[in-house]
């Protein structure tokens, strides 16, 4: 079974409510209708609805009982301006300003999950990663204990030698351009929640990626993974993770052995924490261009699940994207 189908079955066994803020998109509709039939989530599509409705109509997707709501109607507009102005009048915001964010679909949605009114939100089809990324970071904040919020890629490889019957776990490619050893050592924390939750990955085997391994070379960058390390063990003691080491040292097992003897987490890793967005971005891109590998991101570490798409993507990427938020909303 691939890893979306077991994380679609996961989804199915347990409802959630993922509110989608580009409610009149296209493949948004599609994917709500394949969403509802096949019992993935319960779809809520944000917009007015003729606008809906028409875009519906015109893609041939059968949304009857889909929930559509207009911020510009809804009774709870109101209560979500009133939240934001007393979350973010410290930051300027103006009742009036509040108001006019409050109906705008994207943190209308985001106020939605902030208040239990949704267990998720997926967006991104049209809007960028940053239009999401920020009133979620304003709004829902990180977990407890979590500082920062970063992503995973579940990457899924033709060889089911490497990490977890071919999954591996890559962090952070999305978010954080240039974290400090703290922050890369909560990222490393819950990249391997990540693990757990959405890959069903019992144990996490967590390596903090650099040019060197066990010192093999000095520079400020390598002291940094080293620290970070050290911050994650602190962190969560429990955890299996190590650091910091190179690509090979913690994938390969004769490498991993030669280089870090003794290490619970060389040649065995299967959650691969990258020291910035530069390593991480094209660290997963050329794993699913010349690697051959399938590559879904989730966001990891908001109080509450919201998932970004690309513009590019597909009905199916909205479906998958759907499914993963739901199971993240489970846990
Ligand atoms: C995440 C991102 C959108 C934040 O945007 P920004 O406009 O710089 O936001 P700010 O720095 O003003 O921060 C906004 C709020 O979010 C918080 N924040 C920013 N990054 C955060 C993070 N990673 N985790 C938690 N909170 C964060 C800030 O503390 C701030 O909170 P406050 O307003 O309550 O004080 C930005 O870091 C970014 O663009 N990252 C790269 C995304 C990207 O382009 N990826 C490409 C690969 S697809």
């Amino acid at each position: 079974m691939s890893i979306i189908d077991g994380v679609k079955a996961k989804a199915r066994a347990n409802l959630k409510t993922i509110v989608l803020p580009e409610g009149d998109e296209a493949r948004t509709v599609q994917a709500a209708q394949i969403i509802k039939s096949e019992g993935i989530a319960r779809p809520i599509l944000l917009g007015k609805a003729e606008s809906v409705l028409e875009s519906a109509k015109k893609q041939g997707a059968d949304i009857s009982g889909i929930e559509i709501i207009d911020p510009e109607t809804s009774p709870l507009t109101s209560k979500y301006a009133d939240c934001i102005y007393e979350m973010r009048k410290n930051k300027g915001v103006s009742p009036e300003d509040a108001l006019k964010l409050a109906l705008d679909p994207m943190y209308y949605g985001i106020m939605m999950v902030k208040l239990g009114d949704a267990d998720g939100l997926v967006s991104g089809a049209v809007h960028t990663t940053g239009d999401m990324l920020r009133p979620a970071l304003q709004l829902i904040k990180t977990k407890p204990g979590i500082k920062v919020v970063s992503s995973s890629f579940l990457m899924e490889l033709p060889n089911p030698e490497i990490g977890w019957n071919g999954l591996l776990v890559y962090s952070d490619c999305v978010v954080m351009p240039c974290p400090t050893a703290e922050e890369l050592a909560h990222i490393a924390v819950s990249a391997a929640d990540t693990a757990k939750t959405l890959c069903g990955i019992e144990e996490p085997r967590v390596a903090l990626l650099s040019f060197s391994t066990k010192g093999s070379a000095k520079h400020e960058l390598v002291s940094k993974v080293q620290q970070a390390t050290q911050i994650a063990h602190e962190l969560a003691p429990d955890l299996i993770l190590d650091g910091e080491m190179q690509f090979d040292a913690a994938i390969v097992p004769s490498i991993g052995a030669s280089k870090a003897k003794g290490s619970p987490v060389a040649g065995k890793a299967n959650v691969l924490v990258f020291p910035d967005l530069q390593a991480g971005n094209i660290g997963y891109k050329i794993t699913e261009r010349l690697g051959g590998a399938r590559a879904y991101a989730v966001l990891q570490g908001l109080a509450k699940p919201c998932n970004d798409l690309s513009r590019g993507c597909s009905v199916n990427d909205i479906v998958t994207t759907v499914a993963l938020t739901a199971v993240q909303a489970q846990a």
